[in-house]
């Protein structure tokens, strides 16, 4: 990790890192909660800045997996804003690593904003962890992993925590969470959880705010006429319509946009073809399952995945929640001609373009007709190809470590 960012002064990690707890800038009195104390300075008290160092080791430590070769950071790599590793499909796991996942990482960064599952004032549904929503924090979402058959793949919690007293990290974990000798699985096992969360909310590496978008929003520097043409595009509600659902402007109480509303919509992106597809039986559904349970009953929610954020989306493919898409401009050709030419996007059997193939034939309504979609085949483009590889230069500003 490195300090040397936005909104934050080079003072003592603690004190960068209480800053940034407070909302970077908030500043204050932040920090005077690591103060040790002149009576106490013989026994060091571990610190905010102790958790997140732990978190830090953790995350990258391969050893915690269960065949002790794959860390989080495995498939969350830090070159690729902590989403898939580059050259990727879907990520691969198990004990001999081959065994091939549903879902394509997504990044870490940038999820500071978001929170529990709910439906909103409107009943539709919002926040959460994961492409579905079933994890309500980070520290719940970590045992995921950890005990997937198909990622880290342990067979039980005792068997992490098992793994975990022997890493090298545990003593600092011990440390930082003031476990006792005698600290129980229970506790164990919830200290290395909040080590991973405390890590990924706290660390400047996942919201480093340094693409060029923000540097233009600073006043720093200036797009260049076709980023500019493509952010206007993205926000027109009648052209790209991107904003609508990827918020390109800051929520409240947070520094920046995160360009996602934490939503949830069926795209009907097509079906990928992984060794979950072969079976043509198989629908990864979203929110209605399998893979989450608890809204199975509700099938006008089947095929609805979350809004990923799009800030360093020119470094996290492949696309989409299944991975169908390679290329960023495939993926905003996607949006552009996915009504007007679906032979483009589906398999024609028998004449017959099979629209929406990811989804069960009884579902294929819940897919959304929202702008930039809900045009007909013959239709003049809401978008040209032009405005398209505007959109995808504009998307290009959202990388973070922008040097002017
Ligand atoms: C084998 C690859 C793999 C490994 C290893 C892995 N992840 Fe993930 N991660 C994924 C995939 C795939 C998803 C999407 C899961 C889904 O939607 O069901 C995901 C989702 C997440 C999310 C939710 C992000 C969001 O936008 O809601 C978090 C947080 C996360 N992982 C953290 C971790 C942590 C912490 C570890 C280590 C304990 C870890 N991951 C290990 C592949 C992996
Ligand atoms: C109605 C809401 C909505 C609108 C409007 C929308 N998106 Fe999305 N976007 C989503 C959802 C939901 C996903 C994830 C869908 C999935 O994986 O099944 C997504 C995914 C993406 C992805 C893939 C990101 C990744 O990490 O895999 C890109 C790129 C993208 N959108 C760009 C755009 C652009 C460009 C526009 C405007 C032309 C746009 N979106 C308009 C909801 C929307």
């Amino acid at each position: 990790m490195t300090f040397a960012r936005i909104c934050l002064p080079r003072w003592s990690f603690s004190l960068a890192l209480a800053a940034l707890l407070a909302g970077c800038g908030g500043g204050g009195p932040a920090g005077t909660a690591d103060k040790v104390s002149p009576a106490s300075t013989s026994i060091a008290q571990p610190t905010a800045a102790d958790r997140v160092a732990v978190g830090e080791t953790l995350f990258h430590d391969p050893g915690l997996a269960a065949n002790g070769s794959q860390a989080c950071a495995s498939c969350h790599a830090v070159a690729n804003a902590h989403a898939d590793a580059a050259g990727g499909f879907l990520p691969l796991g198990g004990p001999l690593l081959d065994q091939q996942g549903l879902r394509s990482s997504p990044s870490l960064n940038y999820l500071n904003g978001n929170s529990g599952f709910r439906f909103d004032a409107q009943g539709q549904p919002v926040g959460g962890f994961t492409w579905d929503g079933r994890a309500d924090n980070r520290a719940d979402q970590s045992l995921g992993p950890l005990l997937a058959a198909k990622e880290m793949a342990h067979a039980d919690t005792a068997a992490v925590v098992r793994t975990l007293r022997a890493r090298p990290a545990f003593s600092a974990l011990q440390f930082a969470f003031a476990l006792p000798a005698s600290a129980t699985d229970a506790q164990v096992l919830q200290a290395l959880q909040q080590a991973l969360s405390d890590y990924q909310s706290a660390d400047p590496d996942y919201q480093p705010y340094s693409s060029k978008f923000d540097f233009v929003q600073q006043g720093r520097t200036a797009f260049t006429m076709q980023e500019a043409r493509g952010l206007a595009l993205f926000n027109d509600p009648r052209r790209g319509a991107c904003a609508a659902c990827h918020t390109s402007d800051a929520a409240v109480g947070q520094p920046a946009a995160a360009f996602t509303n934490f939503g949830y919509f069926a795209l009907g992106v097509p079906r990928n073809s992984s060794s979950a597809t072969a079976d043509p039986n198989f629908f990864d559904m979203g929110l209605c399952g399998p893979l989450r349970t608890d809204l199975a009953h509700r099938t006008d929610l089947c095929g609805r995945f979350k809004v990923p954020t799009l800030r360093n989306v020119a470094l996290t493919g492949p696309y989409f929640h299944n991975g169908a898409v390679a290329t960023l401009e495939e993926a905003v050709a996607f949006y552009a001609t996915r009504d007007i030419d679906p032979g483009r996007w589906y398999p024609t059997v028998a004449g017959v373009v099979q629209r929406f193939n990811d989804l069960p034939t009884a579902y294929r309504g819940n897919v959304t007709q929202q702008a930039p979609f809900g045009q007909q085949a013959g239709d003049a483009p809401r978008l040209s190809a032009q405005d398209a590889s505007d959109i995808v230069a504009f998307l290009r500003t959202l990388s973070d470590g922008y040097t002017p």
